[in-house]
């Protein structure tokens, strides 16, 4: 049978993966599923660069790679949000499927681009978008689709979660951790799109989009990264029973209502997730019918993009030899909004710096008496010596709005010394 023509706009760390892996997935891909790929053309900012294992002499424009007669496929692996969704709109006005490795893209500007695909009937791939090597897309898309979903979480940033574990262990503060991952190529020289939470935030709307039907306006999910967590945060959370991780939430509040937001969480330390260490990933979800499902596996690198990037090549070269119009994307969350973040309710930890003098502790209990909020553990650590100690409390759950009322109360009164330092809590349970 015929092989099916691929064109790849960028090659860098993922296409230079996806042109190694290819000859000996072909094989496995002809085997399983009766369908070969070819690379028949590949736009690179810079042709004249060495590179291994081309097929073909790569080109600057990538407009003649999507134009190319003997490429049935598009793959787009440039990243970024401007040029990517040219090469998107331009693969599906040519009426050829599309396969993307890029979360920015799908999740920034995936409202403009998916109803054209939509309406030309044009099929976009994406599973190398979230978690890499792990295949939740599919498993979201097939295995669970008779499911409702009752909630999501994972740990979708590799270099937050190395530069955590480096926390935990090591006792480490963030910037040498920050400077480990660097030095160990985890983390890129630019570290916002890691460090501060919107790589995870990409991730999730894209989960949510899978989860629900409905893709979260990005702007309006509230985002936190690890940027300004402590030390000391790291070390109290432990002595409480539980691990800090950079946690992406997706779930169902009420009628038409999601929640989804990326911050550092803490999560109980016997928890499976506890212990997805390093730059590894893990999503976790729980499905109406099939309980709590949990994957875990590497989440970036060539070898481990390039598998999801194979399984949705395998994928769309078998619809297109089959001409089946391929996956529908998701939709149906028309009414769907996101909750106002007021709304959101949760356990929180919450450590104050506070004077250190007799009735301070029942003080501030009485403040959170007074807006219904629980108290679950007091942490008051001994030997700080100085006029300021660090005050830890872990709280029942509470409305977002009501906790920041009371943290508004507490920074008022004469005892307080510095701003509090909150954190949400999941007991994943
Ligand atoms: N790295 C990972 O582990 C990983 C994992 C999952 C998903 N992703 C996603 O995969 C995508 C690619 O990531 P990457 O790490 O492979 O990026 P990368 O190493 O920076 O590669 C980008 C490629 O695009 C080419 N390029 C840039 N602008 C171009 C233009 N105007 N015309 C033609 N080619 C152009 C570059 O050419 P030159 O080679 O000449 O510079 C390079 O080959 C991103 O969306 C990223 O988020 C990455």
């Amino acid at each position: 049978m015929d092989k099916v023509g691929i064109g790849l706009v960028g090659c860098g760390t993922v296409g230079s993966g996806l042109v190694r892996n290819l000859p000996e997935a072909n094989r496995l891909l002809q085997q399983r599923l009766g369908v070969g790929l070819e690379i028949r053309a590949v736009a690179v900012r810079n042709p004249a660069k060495k590179r291994e294992n081309l097929p073909v002499q790569p080109v600057a424009d990538w407009r003649s790679v999507v134009s190319n007669p003997s490429v049935q496929i598009v793959v787009e692996l440039l990243g970024g949000t401007t040029e990517s969704l040219e090469v998107a709109k331009a693969a599906v006005a040519a009426g050829k499927p599309l396969v993307t490795a890029n979360k920015a893209l799908l999740a920034e500007r995936g409202a403009e681009l998916i109803p054209l695909a939509q309406k030309a009937r044009v099929p976009i791939y994406f599973e190398a978008s979230v978690a890499g090597g792990i295949p939740v897309l599919k498993a979201l898309r097939e295995g669970l689709v008779a499911n409702q979903l009752l909630g999501l979480h994972g740990i979708i940033n590799g270099t937050c979660n190395y530069i955590l574990s480096r926390m935990a262990e090591e006792g480490s503060d963030f910037s040498s951790a920050l400077q480990q991952a660097k030095e160990l190529g985890y983390a890129e020289a630019d570290d916002r799109l890691d460090v501060d939470g919107i790589d995870a935030a990409h991730k999730a709307a894209i989960l949510c989009l899978l989860a629900y039907g409905f893709l979260p306006p990005f702007p309006k999910v509230p985002v936190e990264g690890i940027r300004n967590l402590s030390a000391q945060d790291v070390s109290f959370a432990r002595q409480l029973g539980y691990a800090i991780k950079l946690l992406a939430v997706v779930r169902p509040v009420g009628p038409e209502r999601v929640e989804v937001r990326v911050s550092p969480t803490l999560i109980p330390a016997r928890h499976p997730m506890a212990s997805v260490h390093g730059v590894f990933n893990a999503v976790g979800l729980v499905g109406n019918l099939s309980g709590p499902v949990q994957f875990t596996g590497r989440g970036a690198g060539p070898d481990a993009t390039s598998s999801a990037l194979l399984a949705d090549l395998g994928e769309a070269a078998r619809h297109l030899q089959d001409k089946s119009p391929g996956p529908v994307l998701p939709s149906g969350g028309e009414k769907i909004r996101l909750i106002e973040p007021g709304d959101s309710v949760g356990r929180f930890y919450v450590r104050f710096e506070v004077r250190d003098q007799p009735g301070v502790l029942a003080q501030i209990a009485g403040i959170f008496g007074a807006e219904k909020i629980g108290i679950s553990s007091v942490l008051q650590p001994e030997g700080h010596g100085a006029d300021s100690v660090p005050l830890v409390f872990l709280l029942e759950a509470a409305r977002e709005s009501a906790l920041q009322k009371a943290i508004a109360a507490v920074q008022k009164l004469a005892l307080n010394r510095a701003p509090a330092r909150v954190l949400r809590v999941e007991d994943l349970a």
